[in-house]
C-alpha cells in the first residue's frame, strides 16, 4: 500500500519534524568545512518549501559521517544550514543541539513557515542505537514526523525510526516527504512493470556486494550488462584467466549460479568481450591502510579472452563499448548501478562515460533511466550528463538495499495512506 505522503497532510501551525540526509562530503578550506556536493541539499527543497507553504513549522533533523557518538566539530551541520538558507531564500535558524533545553527554546520561538536546523544527531550515541530514550528526546519536539532521508532509510536510528514510533503513539502522523516518494516511484514503481526492453547495467568491484540484486534483476530485466571488476569474477567462472585483476576467487560459485538462472529465464546476461588492461607496479608509497600503493603502468587493449598473469583489468574495452551502446540504443527502461572501470583515473574512465553517454541518449528517445545512487551517480555527474537521465537516486546503500528488495526501516516506520 502506499504510504502516507507529506502532500496529504494539513500541518499548519505545527511542529514538524523533518529527517533529511544532509550527510554531504565536505572539505577542509582555509580552516572552514566547504560542501564539495550539495545535491542531497538541493534534493530536499521540494519538501521543505512545500511545508512553509502550508504553514508547518520546519525542524530539520539529520546525520553527517560516523562520528560514533561524539561531538566532532567536522562534522557539524552548520555550514549546511548556511547554504540550505540560500536555497530557500529564507533564513534558516541553527541550533548547535538537537535534544535538550536549547532545542525546546528555540522550536517554543518559532512560527509558521519557519526552518530551524538541529545539530547532527549522530553527535550522541543514542542514534545509531536506536535508544528509546533518545527518540522520546528527539520526538519531545514533534508533532508531525516526515522523512525524507532515502539515503539513510536502510538504517534503523532512533531519527529514521524510533521517533516515528514516538510521534504514532501518540496519536501523530508519520509520512514520507517528496524526495522519499520518488525514489520510492522509481527504484520500486517503475522497475515492477517496466517498458521494454529493460535494460539492467551493473558494474563496481564485488559480485558479492550485487549478488541479491543480480538476483532480483534476473526476474525483471530482457539483458543485463555487466562491467566493472565483478566482470573478472565472471569471467574466472567460466574458466578465463583474469591475471592480477580484482576478483572473488571465493564467489564464483554464485557468479555461475546466476549465468545459469539468466540462462534458464532466457535474458541476455552481457560480459565484456574485451576490456583495458595495465600493469601495476610497486610505487614505493604506502596507502591509507600501510599496504603498498601501485601504479598503474602501461595501458592497453586485450581483445582475448584470457588477461596475462602480469595485468590488472582495469575497464571495459572498446568492442564492449559499441554493443553495449547497441543494446542500450533499443532500451525504453535503463537501471544503472556501478562504474564501468576504475573510472577515477582518466585514463581509465571511457568505458564508465561512455555508458553514460549512451543511457542519456536512450533518454533523449524516449526511454526512462534511473541511476541507482553511489558511484554511478558520480561518474554521470563526472560526465556532466546528470540533467539528461530521468531520475538519480540520492541513496548509496539504501538504494541497494532497496533493489534487493529489502524494507527499509525509515520507510517501514511511515503511516500507510
Ligand atoms: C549514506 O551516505 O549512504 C547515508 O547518508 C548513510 O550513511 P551511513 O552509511 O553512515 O549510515
Amino acid at each position: 500500500m502506499a504510504k502516507l505522503s507529506v502532500s496529504d497532510l494539513d500541518v499548519r501551525g505545527q511542529r514538524v519534524f523533518v529527517r533529511v540526509d544532509f550527510n554531504v562530503p565536505l572539505d577542509e578550506k582555509d580552516g572552514h568545512m566547504v560542501i564539495t556536493d550539495e545535491t542531497r541539499i538541493r534534493e530536499t527543497v521540494a519538501t521543505i518549501k512545500l511545508l512553509i507553504s502550508k504553514g508547518a513549522k520546519v525542524i530539520l533533523a539529520s546525520h553527517l559521517g560516523r562520528p560514533d557518538g561524539q561531538v566532532v566539530p567536522s562534522m557539524s551541520l552548520a555550514p549546511v544550514g548556511v547554504r540550505l538558507a540560500e536555497l530557500l531564500g529564507q533564513p534558516v535558524r541553527f541550533v548547535n543541539q538537537c535534544v535538550g533545553p536549547a532545542v525546546k527554546a528555540a522550536v517554543d520561538a518559532m512560527k509558521p513557515g519557519d526552518v530551524t536546523l538541529l545539530e547532527n544527531v549522530r553527535f550522541h550515541a543514542g542514534e545509531e542505537a536506536n535508544d528509546p530514550a533518545f527518540a522520546q528526546d528527539l520526538a519531545s519536539v514533534a508533532d508531525t514526523y516526515i522523512n525524507d532521508a532515502f539515503g539513510t532509510a536502510h538504517r534503523a536510528h532512533a531519527s529514521t525510526e524510533g521517533v516515528a514510533r514516538v510521534v504514532a503513539q501518540r496519536g501523530g502522523r508519520c509520512a514520507t516527504g517528496l524526495l522519499i516518494a520518488r525514489e520510492l516511484q522509481f527504484l520500486g514503481d517503475e522497475l515492477e512493470k517496466p517498458a521494454r526492453p529493460f535494460v539492467v547495467i551493473l558494474g563496481g568491484a564485488k559480485v558479492s556486494d550485487k549478488i541479491q540484486v543480480i538476483d532480483r534483476l534476473i526476474e525483471k530485466a530482457d539483458v543485463i550488462l555487466i562491467g566493472g571488476a565483478m566482470a573478472y569474477t565472471f569471467k574466472l567462472a567460466q574458466g578465463a584467466k583474469v591475471g592480477l585483476s580484482l576478483v572473488e576467487k571465493d564467489k564464483t560459485d554464485i557468479a555461475l549460479q546466476a549465468l545459469a538462472k539468466a540462462k534458464a529465464r532466457g535474458i541476455q546476461f552481457v560480459l565484456p568481450s574485451d576490456n583495458i588492461v595495465a600493469t601495476p607496479v610497486d610505487s614505493g608509497k604506502k596507502d591509507k591502510k600501510g599496504r603498498p600503493k601501485m601504479d598503474l603502468t602501461q595501458p592497453r587493449v586485450n581483445t582475448g579472452d584470457n588477461i596475462p598473469d602480469t595485468e590488472e583489468g582495469v575497464d571495459i574495452g572498446p568492442a564492449t563499448i559499441v554493443n553495449y551502446a547497441k543494446i542500450l540504443a533499443s532500451a525504453k527502461t535503463v537501471l544503472w548501478n556501478g562504474p564501468m572501470g576504475i573510472f577515477e583515473d582518466p585514463r581509465f574512465a571511457e568505458g564508465t562515460f561512455a555508458v553514460a553517454r549512451a543511457v542519456a541518449e536512450a533518454t533523449a528517445k524516449g526511454a526512462k533511466s534511473i541511476i541507482g545512487g553511489g558511484d554511478s551517480v558520480k561518474a554521470i555527474n563526472k560526465a556532466k550528463l546528470g540533467d539528461q537521465v530521468t531520475f538519480m537516486s540520492t541513496g548509496g546503500g539504501a538504494s541497494l538495499e532497496f533493489l534487493e528488495g529489502q524494507v527499509l526501516p525509515g520507510v517501514a516506520a511511515l503511516q500507510d495512506k
